[in-house]
């Protein structure tokens, strides 16, 4: 086993994995109702394991009421029924393992579903008991406390507050079916290092910590003022004593941890990665970045330095569950990524999109550091416009129908160029034949083929080893840079074709070279110095 587990030896596999998120609701289908499952994902594992990834993060699996995808977890330690039992989930880890990949769990430390039995009690034991200080209850401002206690916007648009039946109010930086712990609590604490105790015990490797940077609030919940720093529900500095207590946690059984932490400060982001906090946080800049050779350089040198003092690996993130699908997002006008722009028909053109999205894959898989795959990224698949009696992300519902929300890249994956037995939760477009994973698998020059052969070699070619990186002389418009190794990567952005620097071996293209040998736009090349 030891084998296939090229990181082994150092324990610091999450310096350089690649990492596969599997949004499980739409991964596998196993028992045919439409919707995914454990046993679905079981079945894929072999899939998986030829596309060479080192770990699978899950999306949440626990009990919930799917008011938010899972993310208004009902109970830690158990599985949703919908999607299998606590027994096959550590059947899937264990199999996992055998084929040489980890599992890292998502943990959603900010906020509880309101079904969770710690706040019905809170519910029912009413305003000023013990129950609801695991909250933030609080009595309205106004004559009649009909006002929220302040002004806070949602993350999903609207208020942060709700008031109950007995008139006090709740606070909810999301829906309010997922009402915010109060990590000024002890207890809440120690639940929580309790879970993560117990998701270690089942053979996780890693844990994903869901808004990361939001949990602790700035001491009697002011008002927001403009231009304050930091917000009064964003990054507050207590947050890092919570992360020092989960790394004693974490480093009894040599686990890591990966942040989801929205920054735009780096100085402020990189406190997170402190050699006693967490090992690695997602890289929202590069996902966020237009497809530009200056401003993707820009991305890349800020990234490494901001890293570089406090000694963690950088990660690679083009897509995730929450945002559009990168071949779609590429072949827009904006290529770039921003929340408040997310509306429904924006034209793109897939066929422009999926050329940078290949480049792109060549261009993060040749950097260093973790890379993250977001599932049917591998496939190409692209953003689908969910008609607007079938959209269940409250994103959608919370911004009053002007957003479409997230589930354009949350359509199950087609498996099969067949139509699927069960009507799938979210509906797939009828063209997804085409990119389904069993006609991919035997083209090769699918998108899923360039994943498996960059994937390959990038486990496999001395080339990728270390962490240093430098730049080439290239024309404008072109990215060019030398791992220390001897791997070359050169993405043209530019419209008139670039020539390949001096090498010995070309490795990969994402994209056929010109007549001359030459690299066309939006097209990417790994060559061997
Ligand atoms: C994170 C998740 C997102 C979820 C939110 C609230 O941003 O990635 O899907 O809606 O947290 O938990």
């Amino acid at each position: 086993m030891a084998d296939n587990l090229p990181s082994e030896a150092t324990g610091d596999w999450w310096r350089s994995a690649a990492i596969y998120e599997v949004y499980v609701r739409s991964f596998a289908d196993g028992d045919g109702d439409g919707t995914g499952d454990l046993a679905g994902v079981r079945s894929r594992l072999p899939y998986l394991a030829e596309l060479g990834v080192d770990a699978l993060w899950f999306t949440p699996w626990y009990l919930s009421p799917l008011a938010d995808g899972g993310y208004d977890v009902a109970d830690y330690r158990v599985i949703d029924p919908a999607f299998g039992t606590l027994g096959e989930a550590e059947k899937l880890i264990a199999e996992a393992r055998e084929l040489g990949i980890r599992t890292i769990v998502d943990i959603v430390p900010n906020h509880v579903s309101d079904q969770h039995a710690w706040f019905r009690a809170a519910l029912a034991a009413g305003p000023g008991s013990p129950e609801r200080e695991l909250f933030h209850f609080r009595p309205g401002r106004g004559e009649n406390g009909e006002l929220a206690p302040n002004d806070w916007p949602s993350q999903f648009a609207g208020s942060t507050w709700t008031r109950v039946e007995d008139g006090e109010w709740y606070l909810h930086l999301f829906a309010p079916e997922q009402p915010d712990l109060n990590w000024a609590h002890p207890v809440v604490r120690r639940e929580h290092e309790d879970v993560l105790r117990f998701w270690f015990e089942r053979g996780v490797a890693g844990v994903r910590i869901d808004s990361a940077a939001l949990l602790t609030k700035a001491d009697g919940l002011p008002d927001f003022v403009e231009g304050r720093d930091p917000h009064p529900y964003i990054d507050q500095d207590e947050i890092h004593d919570v992360y020092r207590s989960w790394r004693a946690v974490a480093d009894e059984y040599g686990g890591a941890f990966v942040g989801e932490v929205w920054l735009p400060d780096s100085e402020r982001f990189a406190r997170y990665l402190r050699p006693d906090e967490l090992h690695t946080a997602f890289n929202f800049n590069f996902l966020s970045c237009p497809w530009d050779a200056t401003r993707l350089r820009q991305a890349v040198e800020e990234t490494l330095a901001e890293h570089a003092p406090v000694g963690a690996p950088a990660t690679w993130v083009l897509c995730n569950h929450d945002v559009t699908r990168t071949v779609t997002r590429y072949g827009r006008e904006d290529t770039g990524f921003d929340f408040a722009a997310k509306t429904f028909g924006t034209p793109t053109d897939l066929e422009l999109g999926t050329r940078r999205a290949r480049a792109a894959a060549l261009l993060s898989l040749a950097l260093p550091g973790s890379v993250y795959l977001y599932q049917g990224e591998e496939l190409g698949l692209p953003e689908v416009e969910i008609p607007l009696d079938r959209i269940q992300d409250p994103m959608h519902f919370r911004s009053g129908g002007r957003d479409p929300g997230r589930d354009g890249c949350r359509v199950p994956l087609p498996w099969t160029a067949e139509v699927p037995a069960a009507e799938p939760w979210l509906p797939q477009p009828e063209d997804w034949a085409a990119y389904a994973a069993d006609i991919q698998e035997v083209d090769p020059s699918s998108m899923l083929s360039l994943y498996r052969t960059a994937l390959d070699l990038r486990r496999h070619e001395a080339g990728f080893t270390g962490s240093a990186l430098s730049w080439l002389p290239v024309a404008s418009g072109v990215l060019a840079f030398a791992r220390s190794e001897g791997l070359i990567c050169v993405v043209n952005l530019a419209a008139e074709p670039a020539e390949l620097p001096a090498h010995s071996l070309t490795l990969l293209t994402s994209g056929p070279l010109d007549v001359d040998g030459r690299l066309p736009q939006d097209t990417a090349a790994w060559l061997r110095a």
